[in-house]
């Protein structure tokens, strides 16, 4: 993994090396948790270490995590397949350690699809007569399809969005969902580099986004790789700037995005689609169709994760409450469809009615969660 704070020679843009990088059983992150301070990188070696990475936020983002995901279920196929005594023993342990990934964090659907995506191909290979060993050999390369689709994925978000964004108008977004959150380039934060660089945007008001913070350590970090102008905020500055007429349109990610269009992403993302209602600004969700499930028909059918109430008595470890003050920190809300102006995804673009158009995204070839889940 190169130095990702390295400024390229055109002085233009920080290089963007890759947060995620692999080699068979070996996954390497940049520790998220440690930035923009310091750049660790982590080598993991088994699936429970995965696991523990994307509970621990070490990656995040529902992309990153779904392909961290697959390459911790990676990890534990060359280690089944050296222990295994028999086929259906191996699908045993694969299985195992796809539980154990899947369980990490239960709302971006992104990470139970690519895990069960992945266990289903294992299981095809062992029905079809594969031994373990070449079953194993098989999922690296899955693994790392994955990855490249989701790259891939981001750049189409990025196309089929910019063009969406107001002219020179200041945009706003929430949480991180560039390359750190992704195989590489972003989804909300994609579109915004693409329209960076068509010279349609002005300036990004990036929130900060408590309680931990991904707007002002990581998005931040990217922006200024990029030499995109952005202004920080707290969370609760946005609708001050909102009804002065500072910002054209809002643009977030999303973790899990059910049958009706009903969106859970970062916790702050409904009231900001809310502000954007009153002050007639279009709020737009960016997200691969690996985000959208057709197994949950409203937002009531997605699970919220709850974490520790240790992030929201502290910030970056300093305590700002009392050490026993009861607290309520769940990670994600949900939106409603009806606040969303439209969807950017790698198949194009969604407008309302959503159930029709996500129903028509499904038939279109994605690779629905549904499918991956037996
Ligand atoms: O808790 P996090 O940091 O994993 O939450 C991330 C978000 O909510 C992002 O907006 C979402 O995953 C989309 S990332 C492309």
């Amino acid at each position: 993994m190169s130095d990702p704070t390295k400024v390229s020679d055109s002085g233009q843009t920080r290089e963007r090396a890759p947060h995620i990088a692999y080699e068979p059983g070996v996954l390497r992150i940049v520790d998220q948790t440690k930035l923009p301070g310091e750049l660790d990188v982590l080598s993991l070696t088994s699936a429970g270490e995965v696991a523990s990475a994307i509970r621990e936020m070490r990656v995040r983002g529902a992309p990153a995590i779904g392909i961290a995901g697959a390459y911790g279920l990676a990890i534990a196929a060359l280690q089944s397949a050296r222990k295994a005594d028999s086929p259906d023993h191996f699908l045993g342990m694969l299985a195992d350690a796809a539980q154990t990934l899947e369980a990490a964090r239960p709302t971006a659907v992104n990470l139970a699809w690519a895990v069960h995506g992945l266990l289903n191909e294992a299981k095809r290979h062992v029905n079809d007569g594969v031994p373990p060993e070449a079953v194993a050999v098989q999922l690296q390369k899955e693994a790392k399809t994955l990855h490249a689709d989701d790259i891939a994925a981001c750049r189409r978000i990025g196309d089929a969005g910019a063009p969406l964004l107001p002219r020179g108008a200041n945009v706003l977004t929430h949480c991180n969902t560039g390359d750190f959150a992704t195989g590489g380039y972003g989804t909300a934060l994609g579109v915004i580099r693409s329209a960076w660089r068509a010279g349609a945007l002005r300036r990004v008001y990036v929130d900060e986004t408590r309680p931990a913070l991904q707007g002002a350590r990581l998005t931040t970090y990217e922006l200024d790789g990029d030499r995109i102008p952005y202004t920080l905020i707290t969370d609760g500055m946005a609708g001050h700037f909102m009804r002065r007429g500072d910002i054209g349109a809002v643009i977030v990610g999303a973790d899990r995005i059910a049958a009706n269009g009903d969106t859970a992403n970062k916790i702050g993302t409904y009231a900001l689609a809310v502000l954007a209602r009153e002050h007639d600004i279009p709020f737009y969700v960016a997200a691969p169709r690996s985000t959208f499930d057709p197994d949950a028909q409203t937002g009531d059918d997605i699970p919220i994760e709850e974490r520790s109430a240790g992030e929201v008595r502290a910030v970056q470890g300093v305590p700002i409450a009392p050490a026993d003050a009861p607290v309520a920190n769940p990670a994600f809300d949900v939106t409603p469809a009806r606040y969303i102006t439209a969807f950017i995804t790698d198949a194009g673009v969604l407008a309302p009615p959503f159930d029709a158009a996500i129903a028509a995204l499904g038939k279109a070839g994605a690779a629905a969660p549904a499918t991956a889940k037996t």
